[in-house]
């Protein structure tokens, strides 16, 4: 019935301030324990690491899904979720803490990400920078909100390649498997800014909110896409694959979310053309 539901404005109302509150606690004991020891390990290779609080936070929101919404379903990065999924139902992906080596590193520029979808449609996105306190979300058909401000559309500026602003990271700019990096190369001396800020999901929030135009990466899991697309959707924003394909909703995939000025052309003069094969 719980799923239903969800359809229902109000229900879906109630579902989302519940879950801006749930976040907002998740981020005050985040920011309370920023400085304690951490117990960092590491999960698919060197580099992918993890710590207690990824799994803390992801504790807590599966807990409070659990009480207030039993029927619904979870996909969760640090495997607190179901493991049969079926697309048809509502689901809550959620990222607990996307940019874990920042939240090492820099205590900084990391992020919660969770998106609830129903029957495989993107109902309810939130994205909140927890050290900045700054909290993007949507609702769909309602418009994107950073905090308690609604964002413009992107829709009504032009924009041209010369002045935006794209995220990638310096990976493809050196020899390597995935792209082709003298094509990257180019794209870099076309725009006029490239950052790399290694959260995903910040880096969807920042295309939403047009501090960047572009963000674009090889390989994402459903986790870091499914609170993202959500809200660049809001704005008018275009996410798809590299070679500009829908993306599943399960699917592990590359990405590129951007301005819809630059979407179309971004994929067809430098990504597709950059790939190599096995990038999905
Ligand atoms: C990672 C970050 C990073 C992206 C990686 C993700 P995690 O998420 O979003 O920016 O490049 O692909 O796995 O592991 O910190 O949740
Ligand atoms: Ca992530
Ligand atoms: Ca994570």
């Amino acid at each position: 019935m719980e799923a239903q539901l969800l359809m229902d404005n109000i229900e879906r109302e109630i579902l989302s301030n519940r879950l801006r509150s749930w976040i907002l606690q998740a981020g005050k004991i985040i920011r309370e324990k920023i400085n304690d020891p951490l117990v960092v390990s590491t999960k698919s290779n060197p580099k992918d690491l993890v710590t207690e609080m990824d799994r803390e936070v992801e504790f807590f929101f599966a807990s409070k899904i659990k009480r207030f919404y039993p029927h619904h379903l979870l996909l969760g990065e640090e495997g607190y979720g179901h493991s049969e999924l079926n697309k048809t139902d509502t689901i809550w992906i959620i990222d607990p803490i996307d940019g874990t080596m920042n939240f090492v590193h820099q205590k900084q520029d990391f992020a919660i990400s969770i998106g609830i979808y129903h029957q495989g449609i993107g109902e309810i996105g939130y994205i909140y920078d927890v050290m900045n306190n700054n909290l993007f979300g949507a609702l769909r058909g309602n418009g994107a909100y950073k905090n308690n401000v609604k964002l413009p559309s992107l829709e009504k500026d032009d924009l041209s390649l010369d002045e935006s602003m794209v995220s990638f990271s310096h990976r493809w700019l050196m020899k390597n498997n995935f792209v082709n990096e003298r094509t990257m190369q180019q794209l870099v001396r076309d725009v006029r800014g490239v950052r790399s800020y290694g959260s995903a999901a910040l880096g969807f929030a920042r295309v939403a909110e047009g501090a960047l135009d572009a963000y674009i990466t090889m390989r994402l899991e459903p986790w870091d896409i499914a609170a993202g697309r959500i809200i660049v959707n809001e704005v008018g924003g275009i996410t798809t694959d590299v070679r500009g394909k829908e993306i599943g909703l399960l699917e592990r995939s590359s990405v590129i979310s951007a301005h819809p000025a630059i979407h179309e052309r971004l994929v067809k003069r430098y990504l597709r053309r950059a790939i190599k094969r096995g990038v999905r």
